[in-house]
């Protein structure tokens, strides 16, 4: 990789770091449709994933590195042998691939495999030395880097770069730092690190007070030249620095902060919506650059502001990320010519078998619906992509609520083709819906998360509905969208059963689960 001293690399990690984050795991379609397109909008480093964390993790990271077009593909290892080879034998594959191997450097991470400040320094020359003679691209991470002393970070830092690490990524693992420490951190590495001229340091925050964009770009203006981030901040805990804020503030400041990213930022918003959906992590209204309302001005003096100059509150245009002007396109008089093309101005290329799915649903819709918007239209598409194939599907659903309590669900559900009909009764036709679920699919999953969203204004709005439920560590996440919300929550409720019972089939107990612990390098 060349390097001018004014690119940054974008070194996205939603499918390592992002999918880690509880309840976000992705099928593996899922991970090479996002790796796909990552890699067309130009991030310059994929992490793909953690090959020895599972055998799905191993597959995925395999699969993203054949694929890979422009995009360096790089595999997490912990600081042992077997990690480092597992993660070599995914990556391979790639026309350009990394190995990233970490070891919490720390007191505290220190203490956990129980070695010496000189037995780790040893470990880390080793693995880092295995992993140079594997691959010509290796990354190397001192977790919890900004609560290691400093004289030990240095020493570590420099045995990395001796041993052959091509990368030294800082890592504020728990979102600890502030932009003056973060600039400051890199600044004196890279003026006291005997070789650091000759590597790429890279700054990889976590968001837990709410600094990890500002901590990043501080961290660029002290030198480093590779962003860690993900989509929609996607990542354990708070998440981890938005992919989406660094690239555009980089963008719009570019008057303070003259540093370029190889990223197209009109592919922003398509790629921020894939994630949310097929992450089941639904991305906050006011979220910026991203958000439902990032570019919406709905105050009296703003609109008034806006219709005279869109300056006067917007400092990026909707274009930039991708984001068109909403208009009301498709009705029901619309064919199948129309509803292909303006899918394929809002990024969805589909076959001909997709669109004929896609086609009968969008009449439905139409049909109860006078006016289709692009959103509509979006959120169909999104259903589709999480459908499994349907074991369980909801035929009939009628529910009766009101003032007077109980509600009741009168429910057929066709499971493995046969018809199984029940009524029940709830605290709301929502809950008496699921009840009714619950008793023709029996199954001791937990409810982790129920969500609603309009997916535009009006009461005639469809409501897309999330369902993440949970069993013995596995957790799917169900989406569907409908006029009538309730029956959004029941298709939603049913989604997420079939992906359990897809991932009940796929695996043993433990295959989702992250089995593998970051904090065991042995
Ligand atoms: O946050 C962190 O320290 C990490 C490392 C594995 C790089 O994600
Ligand atoms: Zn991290």
């Amino acid at each position: 990789m060349s390097h001018d001293d004014n690119r940054v690399f974008i070194f996205d990690t939603t499918l390592r770091d992002g999918e880690q984050s509880p309840g976000a795991t992705m099928s593996h379609a899922e991970k090479l449709e996002i790796a796909e397109l990552l890699d067309e909008m130009g991030v310059d480093i994929i992490e793909a994933g953690f090959p020895i964390a599972s055998e799905g993790d191993f597959e995925a990271v395999s699969e993203i590195a054949r694929r890979a077009k422009d995009a360096t593909i790089c595999g997490l290892a912990r600081a042992n042998l077997k990690d480092i080879d597992r993660c070599w034998e995914a990556v391979k594959h790639a026309r350009s691939p990394r190995i990233h191997t970490f070891i919490g450097t720390s007191p505290l991470h220190r203490a956990i495999p129980n070695l010496t400040m000189d037995e780790m320094a040893e470990r880390i020359e080793q693995t880092v030395t295995h992993a140079r003679n594997l691959c010509d691209n290796v990354q190397w991470s001192p977790m919890d880097a900004t609560r290691t002393e400093w004289e030990y970070l240095l020493r570590t830092v420099e045995i990395a770069i001796k041993a052959g690490a091509s990368t030294i990524n800082i890592p504020d693992t728990v979102g600890y730092t502030a932009p003056v420490e973060s600039a400051d951190l890199i600044r004196r590495l890279i003026a006291e690190v005997p070789g650091a001229d000759g590597v790429i340091f890279a700054t990889h925050c976590h968001n837990d007070l709410g600094m990890a964009t500002a901590n990043s770009l501080a961290a660029v203006a002290g030198g480093a030249r590779q962003i860690e981030c993900t989509i929609n901040g996607l990542g354990e805990r708070a998440g981890n620095t938005a992919l989406e804020e660094v690239v555009m503030a980089l963008k719009v400041r570019s008057d303070i902060m003259p540093w370029q990213t190889g990223v197209d930022s009109t592919k922003i918003m398509h790629i921020s919506r894939r994630v949310a959906t097929v992450s089941g992590f639904p991305v906050q209204f006011n979220k910026a650059i991203v958000g439902k309302n990032a570019f919406a001005h709905e105050s009296g003096i703003h609109q008034d502001g806006m219709l005279k100059n869109a300056e006067t509150f917007e400092i990026m245009r909707p274009a930039d990320v991708g984001l068109k002007e909403t208009n009301i396109v498709m009705g029901k008089h619309s064919g199948r010519a129309a509803l292909r093309s303006k899918l394929k101005e809002l990024g969805f290329e589909l076959a001909d078998n997709q669109l004929n799915d896609v086609f009968v649903r969008f009449k439905a819709l139409a049909d109860r619906k006078k006016e289709v918007y692009d959103e509509d239209l979006e959120a169909l598409m999104r259903v589709q992509a999480g459908a499994v194939d349907n074991t369980i599907s909801v035929k009939f659903l009628r529910v009766i609520c009101g003032t007077e309590a109980p509600q009741s669900a009168d429910l057929i559900l066709t499971i493995d083709g046969e018809d199984h009909q029940v009524t029940a009764t709830g605290d709301g036709p929502v809950d008496a819906a699921f009840k009714a679920i619950k008793e023709l699919v029996s199954h001791d999953a937990h409810l982790q998360l129920y969500q609603v969203h309009a997916v535009t204004e009006g009461t005639d709005a469809q409501a897309t509905v999330t369902v993440r439920l949970e069993e013995d560590g596995r957790i799917v996440t169900g989406e569907s969208a409908d006029t009538d919300t309730v029956v959004a929550s029941a298709r939603a409720y049913v989604a997420a059963l079939n992906r359990l019972m897809v991932r009940r089939a796929m695996s043993g107990p433990d295959a989702d689960v992250k089995g593998v612990s970051y904090k065991d390098v042995g």
